[in-house]
């Protein structure tokens, strides 16, 4: 009868022993165990950006990359779209469960009456250079926030944790609208809490000298899809920031800055942004196989392609690209899609990326209608950001209450100097010499 275990034989020693598997995996720590003499360390396990290495239990966010399937709390990604709102989904993450309609008007009502920031935050914000890039100017005004709510320090206190887990869900909204007007040298503009959390969004981005500034409903709509598709997806870059600076027991804006300073690079959120200056260079249909080549030959990546997890297809990009169409019927077609499109028919043909299971992700397309809503190629992360904040707290939430959570705190197999006497500046030239002859 099949045991949950496996048998390992150190071949160093001969020895043989037994590791209990639970949940699919085998505890690292078990391996220590295994000892050459009574002064080894023990056997590490070796696995650098944590390819095969489980760092959590999550109860949150489910993926099977090869099937291309993706949940939040069990939910389809595809009903979420369809059916939920952001903040309802941003509920569900954070608490486990879909709202009741009592649940969720509260929960609404509370977000809401947070979306306001103390007005230092708004001169430190006015202070940053006239082209200061608003994914920085975020990261440094969340980490700001940890100052004006000291409070926030008492992770262990339960009532303490949602109050800033609201704060946060309710603010970033404001300071990325603000980051986007201060590129633009436009006014700041206040939250207006008769709105829903997309149409104030919206309302503090775009509202010029109207007294009320109302969004088209299906850009509205598509804005509130793209956050929904963005909200979790369990262990990635900026999750793993998220809880691995949140298990030193800092603050949640200072994680949370943490966690989107990890966003920000070409790699993670920062692609959709590097989408749209590739399509920008690539400049015309005609041009797209010569791209295609550079790829193939390792000079350029194909930004926007490819994933750690996903080896079918990402199924946020299949959604995204239904949600485009919808939003280029309001705003016209953006000349960049036919090299997107192009750019997807030859890579999803061509040998090199089939081989490499390399398909369109979330920020293929993405950035193409945040370009339809008029915001600059800057604002591609930070729009990242705003519905991953509820991700990242749910997981920093998760973790806080883990039993097993202890300091993030890796392993590395030192393969520098052994020790060596220190060399007096005057004589560093002369034992080099001699090193070298
Ligand atoms: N263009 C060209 N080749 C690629 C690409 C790409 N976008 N992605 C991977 N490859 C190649 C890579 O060179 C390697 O080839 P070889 O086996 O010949 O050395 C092979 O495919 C496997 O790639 P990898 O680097 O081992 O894959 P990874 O799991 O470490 O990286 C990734 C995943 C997302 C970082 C990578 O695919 C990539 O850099 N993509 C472009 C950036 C991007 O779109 N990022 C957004 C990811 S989704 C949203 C998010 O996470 O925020």
């Amino acid at each position: 009868m099949a045991t949950d275990s496996l048998t390992v034989t150190d071949n160093r020693t001969g020895q043989t022993y037994e590791l209990p598997i639970a949940d699919g995996a085998i505890r690292a720590t078990d391996l220590r165990q295994m000892k050459v003499d009574a002064d080894d360390f023990g056997l590490m396990s070796y696995d650098p950006a944590f390819l095969n290495t489980a760092s959590v239990r999550s109860t949150i966010t489910y993926i099977d990359g090869d099937r291309g399937i993706l949940r939040y709390r069990g939910y389809p990604i595809e009903q979420l779209a369809e059916e939920s709102t952001y903040l309802e989904t941003a509920y569900l993450l954070i608490f486990g469960e879909l709202p009741t309609e009592g649940q969720l008007a509260a929960w609404v009502d509370e977000i809401t009456r947070h979306t306001f920031v103390h007005e230092n935050v708004k001169r430190l914000m006015e202070a940053f250079r006239y082209d200061a890039h608003p994914m920085g100017m975020l990261i440094s005004s969340v980490a700001a926030l940890s100052t004006f709510y000291p409070d926030a320090l008492r992770i262990d206190d339960a009532e303490t944790r949602m109050i800033e887990t609201k704060r946060l869900i309710a603010k970033v909204p404001t300071l990325a609208a603000w980051a986007y007007r201060h590129s633009r040298g436009f006014p700041y503009v206040y939250p207006q809490n008769d709105l829903g959390f997309t149409g104030n969004f919206l309302s503090m981005m775009f509202r010029m000298a109207e007294p009320r500034y109302v969004a088209d409903p299906v850009l509205e709509r598509a804005l509130e899809v793209l956050f929904i598709l963005h909200a979790d997806h369990e262990q990635n870059c900026s999750a793993s920031a998220m809880r691995s600076i949140g298990s030193s027991h800092v603050d949640p804006y200072s994680a949370l800055s943490g966690a989107a300073a990890a966003l920000y690079g070409p790699l993670h959120g920062g692609a959709n942004e590097a989408v749209l200056r590739m399509l920008a260079e690539i400049g015309d249909v005609r041009h797209v196989p010569a791209y295609v080549e550079r790829v193939k030959g390792g000079e350029v990546k194909l930004m926007g392609f490819g994933h750690r997890v996903y080896k079918n297809y990402d199924p946020r990009a299949r959604i995204i690209k239904q949600t485009a169409d919808s939003v280029f019927e309001v705003t016209g077609r953006n000349p960049l899609l036919d090299i997107a499109l192009e750019l997807e028919r030859i890579a999803l043909e061509d040998e090199y990326f089939v081989s490499r299971k390399l398909y369109p992700n979330v920020d293929f397309y993405s950035g193409l209608i945040y370009q339809a809503l008029g915001l600059p190629v800057g604002m591609f992360p930070v729009m990242f950001a705003i519905p991953r904040t509820a991700g990242w707290l749910a997981q920093w939430l998760e973790g806080i209450v883990d039993p097993e959570q202890k300091i993030a705190r890796p392993r590395q197999l030192y393969l520098g100097s052994d020790e060596r006497d220190y060399v007096p500046i005057e004589r560093r030239a002369a034992v080099e010499a001699a090193s070298v002859a």
